[in-house]
């Protein structure tokens, strides 16, 4: 492969060149633990132990970092062991963190409930209010600026490049939760991101059969320290996951701009119903964030929140009568979704500043057909 080739191209063959034992087209799955030695310290291609590292896992983590223009990529277990693994490596007791108001509720409470305990504080401001961060920025030695966007659940956008220079200038890094938008609509590292994490389970799995996690990083070095702690600590996916992941992220862009069509409509239709009160999509010209969004990311993705006018107990009702929309945690597969974040992915979240509104359904629209998807809709709201 080369750095000239387009992104679909990349999707399909970096990482995956022919196995050169047999021809195999896409990479064997290394379902093994450890690797003969030639003679104490022989290593065949460096492989040792699969922890450390495994042919599988090392095809995905080639693509993953290519997808994201970076200059290494690393597989975990799970978007969370990727967080943790990440924050641990360049956050020491007594650092100080800046977070999003509006995030994936896991998130939060891996900086609230774990991070805080081993001494890494922060604080909440809204990524979206760029003169907010720059306050906060000013107000203390900051390590990390954490950035999600689009955001989990309200789909809130931070404009990554403003973000980076301000994080830059101030001597901290920022890191960029790349999962709602996966790396086809948007390259964070180009604009200035330091690291991007996924949680690859999402748009770059893309079919719900699989957990993991990634942390792309624009510079070696972090890379190097990264791959030591993933060793210290052993939070690896194995490589039947690793092998899924690689083969969902073949189709990553014919699925993405489907799951942009479709949820485009979908926002359009629910911006109109009666009993909607509002709808969260960066695709809607009215959303704040919509101009940052034009200009940094391909298209909108696949995820489309609203509030029901009638309130916390309607929300409930209409994600229990949805026939196509799944009821369920979780996003980024081919078939569309619902769910309750105040009651699902977000209650933990409930009581903190990220507390998510109780008439807020947040939506997955799969790739089916979309006439089908919004009779759905209609007929459950
Ligand atoms: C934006 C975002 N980041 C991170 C995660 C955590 O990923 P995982 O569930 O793979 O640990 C999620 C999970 O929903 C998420 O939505």
């Amino acid at each position: 492969m080369t750095s000239q080739d387009g992104f679909e191209t990349l999707a399909i063959h970096a990482g995956q060149e022919p196995d050169p034992l047999t021809g195999a087209v896409v990479p064997p799955i290394y379902q093994v633990s450890t690797f003969k030695q030639d003679g104490v310290g022989g290593l065949r291609g460096g492989y040792e132990y699969s922890r450390s590292a495994n042919p599988t896992r090392t095809a995905l983590e080639q693509c993953l970092a290519a997808l994201e223009s970076g200059a290494s990529a690393l597989a975990f277990a799970s978007g969370l062991a990727a967080e943790d693994c990440l924050l641990r490596t360049v956050c020491s007791p007594g650092d100080h963190v800046l977070i999003p108001d509006d995030a994936y509720g896991g998130t939060y409470r891996l900086f609230a409930q774990v991070l805080a305990g081993w001494g890494v504080s922060h604080t909440v401001v809204a990524m979206s209010d760029f003169a907010a961060v720059r306050a906060e920025l000013a107000a203390r030695p900051v390590k990390m600026v954490w950035v999600e966007t689009p955001t989990n659940p309200l789909l809130n956008i931070a404009d990554i490049r403003a973000l980076a220079q301000a994080a830059h200038a101030a001597g901290a890094m920022i890191v960029v939760d790349n999962t709602f938008a996966s790396p086809y609509l948007q390259q964070p590292l180009l604009l200035g991101a330091d690291a991007v994490v996924h949680s690859t389970t999402k748009y770059l799995g893309g079919h719900s059969d699989v957990i993991g996690g990634a942390v792309a990083v624009a510079d070696e070095a972090l890379a190097t320290s990264l791959a030591f702690t993933r060793n210290a600590t052993g939070g690896v996916p194995g490589p039947f996951d690793a092998w899924l992941t690689l083969r969902g992220i073949k189709t990553l862009a014919a699925r993405m701009d489907r799951h942009c069509r479709n949820a485009m409509r979908v926002a359009q239709m629910l911006a109109e119903h009666p009993a909607v009160a509002e709808v969260f999509y960066p695709g809607l010209a009215a959303h704040p964030g919509h101009k940052t969004a034009q200009e940094q990311m391909r298209a909108f993705g696949g995820m489309v929140s609203f509030r029901v006018l009638a309130g916390e107990a309607a929300a409930v009702a209409t994600c229990g009568r949805t026939r196509l929309f799944t009821l369920g945690e979780s996003l980024g597969g081919v078939e569309s979704l619902i769910e309750h974040p105040a009651r699902m992915t977000h209650a933990s979240v409930a009581g903190s500043p990220l507390e998510v509104s109780a008439d807020l359904i947040r939506l997955s629209v799969g790739i089916e057909d979309c006439d089908d998807l919004i009779d759905d809709l209609r007929q459950a709201l």
